[in-house]
């Protein structure tokens, strides 16, 4: 074993305690308490402050709280709900060993106890435990990975959709950073917020399946083209289609949205109002916006007073006016990230 295991010994006659350090002091350092209430606040300090206890050894008759109650209250409390506890008790009829079992201890040594035999069951304990952290360890690193990776090839794909529009991959950073910095204005929680982050980049994916003499065509385009322009939002709710993930299914909802209109004028189902999902909605304002601001090979960049003016305008037509207000509110970060993701 690498690091010292902590050891809690509660018991209330004060040779049990210390012949049961004698035997355990090998295995780590041990800390003893003299009482069931004792042992309690003892091994919940040693939580709160960030080292919780590798291991629990309860004697079950004791003044003020009685180990089984001891036990219950440390399985109760998410902190200390996976500290193994060890009952070491002259109990040792059936019933008491099997409601110890029941409250969730590990195992249930009866006194008198071999010295030898005890060292080498809480040995064990403690191995496992060791073993268990690691793999939950190992676990947490691996899902910290697929999480980095899933996101990383989720921003790649849409940055492919984007380089075939002709711009630069900031427009979807900048996007990206509006939207989370607007559901942060309505104090969505963070989690939806990092999934919100994510999935607007995907905005416009669906843009892989448009030709490329309409998606690049520098002129107007005739309403025939337009119609096929228009199916961006369906091909992209399609290629996101279908999976569990919250995470693609948010970027689903943005893909086959972010056209909608709050009057009802937008494609591709002319949905009105909050009957538009309002991670579509927020990034419609945003898509916008950005798009406005920027220089693209039709237009010159609006100014940041010019665009805001255009939004007011739409607010109740295009835009849920609401969200518009929640997006000027936030103005000052949104033009921030202008200045860290500028197009060069
Ligand atoms: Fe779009
Ligand atoms: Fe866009």
């Amino acid at each position: 074993m690498t690091s010292t295991m902590n050891i809690l010994i509660v018991d209330d006659d004060l040779v049990s305690r210390s012949k049961l350090e004698a035997i355990l002091e090998d295995l780590g350092h041990c800390d003893l308490e003299p009482s069931g209430d004792k042992g309690l606040a003892a091994a919940l300090e040693a939580a709160a402050s960030g080292r919780p206890y590798d291991l629990v050894c309860l004697d079950v008759e004791m003044p003020n709280m009685n180990g089984y109650e001891v036990c219950r209250r440390l399985k109760a409390d998410p902190e200390t709900r996976t500290i193994p506890v060890v009952f070491i008790t002259s109990q040792k009829d059936e019933t008491n060993e099997a409601a110890g079992f029941e409250l969730g201890a590990v195992d249930y040594i009866a006194k008198p106890f071999s010295p030898r035999v005890v060292q080498a069951r809480i040995r064990t304990h403690l191995e496992l435990k060791r073993h268990q952290e690691y793999l939950e360890d190992v676990i947490a690193d691996r899902t910290r990975e697929l999480r980095s990776a899933h996101f990383e090839i989720l921003n790649r794909l849409a940055q492919a959709a984007e380089f075939r529009d002709n711009e630069t991959g900031r427009h979807v950073k900048r996007l990206s950073h509006y939207c989370r910095i607007v559901g942060r204005g309505l104090e969505l929680p963070e989690e939806h917020l990092d999934a919100l982050f994510h999935a607007s980049a995907l905005h416009d994916v669906g843009k892989i399946g448009i030709p490329d003499h309409i998606l690049l065509k520098p002129g107007r385009l005739t309403d025939a083209e337009f119609q096929i322009m228009q199916t961006h939002t369906r091909i992209g709710a399609q290629l996101l289609d279908s999976h569990d993930s919250k995470l693609l299914q948010m970027a689903r909802v943005i893909a086959l949205t972010h056209h909608e209109k709050w009057d009802g004028s937008g494609y591709p189902r002319g949905l009105a109002g909050t009957r538009i999902p309002l991670e579509g909605r927020i990034t419609a304002i945003c898509d916008v916006f950005d798009a406005l601001t920027s220089k693209r090979v039709y237009k010159k960049a609006w100014t940041v007073d010019e665009a805001v003016e255009q939004l007011k305008k739409d607010a109740g037509r295009h835009f849920d006016p609401e969200l518009v207000e929640a997006f000027l509110d936030h103005l000052d970060p949104c033009l921030q990230i202008v200045e860290t993701y500028g197009d060069e």
